[in-house]
């Protein structure tokens, strides 16, 4: 089932060959990796949204997100151990089901990687105005938060906003440093996981001992039920797990790092699977934390009578989150918030240093994707070529990365980080369904390709993981669902204007290596 050109496996293949790379990460360094990549934002800010979603009934949706991120990584493994070469879903696909569907699922990760890294920076402005607050240094209101929005599917900000200042500053640093050729090594990755598991350690240690004393803090468990997934308000526990699936993204880094690894059939698997798992232990005994050490529940806007919106202007306005000891809904930094208030500031003020120092890894890392994919759909000609120009003295991508800094940088300033995530979750999720239904048909169409890792059970194990991206898709709301239409149909318009004729596949060019010293980074996120 291929609609249009296929860019043919064997020449992928001989590209990655021509780059074969050390194979020196084993199943414990690619579990670091998997975590590095994962833990953010998600976890320590938008289980605030989650909860005024879902209120406790958020476990439920941290279970969900983690199992539909689970099938989606069993499918993604046998791709990554197949065609190991850098751009990810968007290569996989080019192979499986040609060009427009390459084309759309690349279109696609920009949502994915460009507005995941606004997100994170926007989490990491809320740490830092945190920080700086709770040492009496107080930053304008105006100058640490989007405005308010009402622009048909874009929405959000805050009433007296005008620029998330920090993340816009965090998102130059970072891109300044992909334009040097920053990579994270193994060690500074393995540093920040440590300061992340310690971060999340300490406050499971901290709040989950006082479950015993508040069971009653879980009761209701499910205010706001499981969602309905077609009336497009993205709430209840499906509403919420649909949003905290942002939590569980990164994880692919680990597929990405295949060719690099020995023994991938071994290796790969218990790499994503293993990390996956400690994530959603560390979040399942997060989630109980916060429940059970401050509650919860989401507020009720008294004028309605109705539950406010995650993350909305209204809710940051209202009269309940302007008091002192507000709910944890009201709260940007939500762990080092509740640390603060249930035990002593001290505990607040690690926790918060701690997403500080490690958060801006996780921008670094999600532009590093977006810039590699950028640059190989420019270098399959989808995309202009002069954004595939190599900086001659630190023989990197330059202008994508510039590109792609100034992309976050506007969306990170104007935007919450509720809103991104959503909005970022939309292409994710497209993708990995994409994903996982190339596996079935290369499955079926090329049966005699060795795999160096066979997703078990994929028969069933795909469908699910399909049907687990539908579900979650439809239960975001219909913002982001409009949102992600309208960013397809500006990709399909852009496509037939622009890559069709321009393609490289489309011309009988099939392999093009421009720069044999950039080739190696394009696989490869971190350096062992
Ligand atoms: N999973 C990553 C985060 O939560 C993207 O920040």
């Amino acid at each position: 089932m291929s609609f249009g050109r296929v860019k043919p496996l064997d020449a992928i293949l001989a590209t990655a060959e021509k780059k074969s790379l050390h194979r020196s990460l084993g199943a414990f360094q690619l579990t670091m990796l998997g975590i590095g990549a994962v833990i953010g934002t998600g976890i320590f800010v938008l289980t605030a949204t989650a909860a005024q979603k879902a209120g406790p009934g958020m476990m439920l949706s941290f279970v969900v997100a983690g199992l539909v991120c689970a099938f989606a990584a069993l499918c993604y493994s046998e791709l990554a151990s197949m065609v190991p070469v850098a751009g990810s879903a968007y290569t996989y696909s080019y192979a499986v089901m040609g060009e427009l569907m390459a084309w759309l699922v690349g279109w696609a990760l920009i949502l994915e990687y460009a507005l995941g890294a606004s997100a994170v920076a926007v989490g990491w402005s809320g740490h830092i105005v945190g920080l700086l607050d709770s040492l009496g240094m107080h930053l304008p209101h105006a100058l640490t938060v989007g405005p308010k929005i009402e622009w048909g599917i874009l929405k959000g900000g805050e009433i007296g906003g005008f620029i998330n200042l920090p993340a816009v500053l965090i998102t130059a640093l970072m891109t300044w440093l992909l334009v040097i050729g920053t990579k994270e090594s193994a060690t500074v990755n393995a540093v920040l996981v440590a300061i992340k598991v310690a971060a999340l350690s300490l406050f499971v240690i901290i709040t989950v001992p006082m479950i015993f004393g508040h069971t009653s803090n879980f009761q209701p468990f499910t205010p706001r039920g499981w969602g309905n997934p077609f009336d497009g308000t993205g709430t209840g526990v499906l509403g919420a797990a649909a949003s905290i699936f942002f939590a569980y993204v990164g994880f692919d880094a680990v597929s990405t790092a295949a060719e690099e690894t020995k023994n991938p059939q071994r290796n790969v698997p218990i790499g994503l699977i293993a990390s996956l798992l400690i994530c959603t232990l560390f979040y399942l005994l997060v989630a109980a934390g916060v429940i059970g050490s401050f509650g919860a529940q989401p507020l009720l806007d008294p004028a309605t009578g109705k539950f406010f919106a995650g993350g909305a202007p209204e809710l940051y306005g209202s009269a309940a989150c302007q008091a002192a000891h507000a709910p944890m809904v009201c709260s940007k930094e939500a762990l080092a918030y509740i640390a603060r208030e249930v035990s002593s500031p001290i505990f607040g003020q690690l926790i918060g240093l701690a997403a500080t120092l490690a958060l801006p890894s996780v921008v670094l890392l999600m532009m590093f994707g977006q810039t590699r994919i950028f640059f190989v759909m420019a270098r399959d000609g989808l995309l202009p070529g002069g954004l595939a120009a190599v900086h001659p003295k630190f023989k990197t991508p330059w202008v994508v990365t510039i590109v792609t800094g100034v992309v976050v940088a506007i969306c990170a300033a104007f935007l919450p980080v509720g809103t991104l995530a959503d909005y970022s979750n939309s292409g994710t999720l497209f993708a990995f369904a994409v994903v996982s239904l190339g596996v079935m048909i290369l499955r079926l169409t090329d049966k005699s390709r060795p795999r160096p890792f066979r997703t078990p059970l994929l028969w069933v194990i795909a469908p699910l993981s399909i049907m687990g991206c539908i579900t979650l898709f439809i239960s975001l709301d219909r913002a982001s669902q409009g949102v992600f239409l309208v960013w397809s149909a500006i990709g399909l318009v852009f496509y037939f204007l622009y890559g069709y004729r321009k393609s490289n596949v489309g011309r009988g060019i099939i392999d093009v290596v421009d720069d044999p010293n950039l080739e190696p980074e394009l696989a490869r996120p971190l350096e062992p």
